[in-house]
């Protein structure tokens, strides 16, 4: 069974009424898919897209398998060093597919998972303090193999673990990254240190199929084949021709045409799945950094991408959702197929309760998506609807594609690249310049010049 798509309740006139999108432009959309698809396709074939071949690549697959193999058992802790698309395919995968919480599995043959994003002091002395590093590996990922954040936490986590361990610190980190850009590279061949390389023509972002996702998921036990295998179905379907069989094609278009015409600009992601709960986290990077751009024009277009999670954000988010401001378009996950737990029956006392005793946890979830679905639609609100048969390895890569397709399609529809971070850059470049990195002298020199506040409007 594969993942479906409903957006019934995206299209005027649905349920949901009169504002939603109008099946004529749905039909623009149809007629412009052929040379979207050509497009895209185009850029594929040229080689500048290797996204799309990743589920092909069993060979890697295979290499970090063998290698997460030879290493079974030795640690406690497995230690990312990355941030943004070099951690956050990670951590969404992570919470999806490894079972359990983050704990060591009886065997020791699991490790756990710390993914390092930030290099706020509290959270890497927070890392130094649970995780002994005779115990622990660090994964270090950096395609560019210089972001300042990562480059930072490798600093501080290599003089720990040299503290610790000696000249055994190699057996301690494994690096990912480019296979020439980058300070990594070059350190690791001097240090004889365990190396993946991310392909130069996959961004940060799309890259969880590479060595960025696959290391620490072999090491954690994913069914990688599964991974692949769902992406690769995933993408079969988001490359089809058909532009009404193609969901890939169809959430771009829906969402372009609701934040074109109707100014709904705002696209929530909500799933309702503990497991599936920062594939949200994941998706806003990926259109995010993907779609907001500045067109051809010179207007800056995308959409604000935004994360809730249910049933948890209904008694947070939803209040908003349903009364405020018609600017969002919602697109639920829904689970079909749960490892259910029942809810007892309720002792003395508590019969009020009776209506939930006998019922499966998966059920009241279920039951609180679909009411939650019901609330948005009767109050005119644009939603849609993705069921996954259930949460596993297969299923999450299938949504992997779907989501990087879809971007891809939207890059088309805003008539932006979206395969390049300029915005990105600017900040990396700025902080080089603050911090004092040889080469960057002029940045500093202009950002030390700009006035950010003369004090006017400055309290405490
Ligand atoms: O998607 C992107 O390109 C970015 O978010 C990068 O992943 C992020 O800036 C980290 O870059 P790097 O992997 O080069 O350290």
């Amino acid at each position: 069974m594969a993942l479906s798509l409903d957006y019934t309740c995206l299209m005027s006139g649905g349920p949901q009424g009169a504002l939603g999108v109008d099946p004529e432009w749905l039909a623009a959309a149809a007629a412009a898919h052929p040379g979207q698809l050509q497009a895209l396709q185009g850029r594929r074939a040229s080689g500048e897209l290797g996204f799309f071949d990743l589920p092909d690549d069993r060979q890697t697959v295979a290499a970090v398998s063998d290698w997460a193999a030879s290493v079974k058992g030795r640690y406690d802790n497995v230690v990312v060093l990355g941030i943004g698309g070099s951690a956050l395919g990670t951590s969404a995968l992570h919470a999806a597919l490894s079972p359990g919480f983050n704990e060591v599995s009886p065997d020791g043959d699991r490790p756990r998972l710390f993914v390092v994003d930030n290099v706020d002091p509290a959270l890497v002395n927070g890392v130094l303090r649970v995780c002994d590093p005779e115990r622990t590996l660090f994964n270090v990922i950096s395609k560019s193999g210089s972001t300042a954040e990562t480059m930072s936490q490798f600093l501080l986590f290599l003089d720990r673990l040299k503290a610790a361990v000696g000249d055994r610190w190699t057996d301690h980190v494994v690096v990912t990254t480019d296979a020439e850009h980058g300070f990594l590279r070059p350190f690791a061949t001097t240090h004889g240190l365990t190396t993946f390389t991310v392909p130069a023509n996959v961004g940060g972002r799309f890259s969880v199929l590479t060595p960025v996702g696959l290391v620490p998921g072999a090491l954690l036990g994913w069914d990688l084949s599964a991974l692949m295998d769902g992406a690769a179905a995933g993408r079969e379907r988001c490359l089809s021709a058909d532009f009404s069989a193609n969901p890939a094609a169809l959430i771009a278009a829906t969402h372009h045409l609701l934040d074109t015409k109707r100014q709904m600009d705002v696209q929530v992601l909500f799933p309702y799945s503990h497991r599936l709960r920062l594939l949200g986290e994941w998706l806003v990077q990926l259109a995010a950094e993907s779609l907001g751009k500045i067109d051809a024009s010179g207007a800056g277009v995308g959409p604000l991408p935004h994360a809730a999670i249910g049933a948890t954000d209904q008694h947070s988010q939803v209040q908003l959702f349903v009364e405020g401001p018609n600017n969002k378009v919602f697109t639920f996950l829904r689970v079909a197929e749960h490892d259910d737990v029942t809810i007892p029956a309720p002792p003395e006392g508590l019969e009020g309760l009776s209506y939930l005793g006998g019922q499966g946890f998966g059920t009241l979830l279920d039951a609180e998506c679909r009411a939650t679905r019901l609330a948005l639609t009767a109050a005119g609100r644009p939603n849609a609807e993705i069921t996954f048969p259930k949460v596993d390895a297969y299923h999450v890569g299938e949504w992997v594609l779907w989501m990087q397709i879809a971007t891809a399609f939207g890059g088309e529809c805003y008539g932006v690249n979206a395969f390049d971070q300029p915005g990105v850059e600017g900040g990396k470049i700025a902080t080089y310049g603050l911090m004092g990195r040889k080469g960057f002298e002029d940045e500093r020199a202009r950002i030390e010049a700009m006035v950010m506040s003369d004090g006017q409007f400055v309290v405490g």
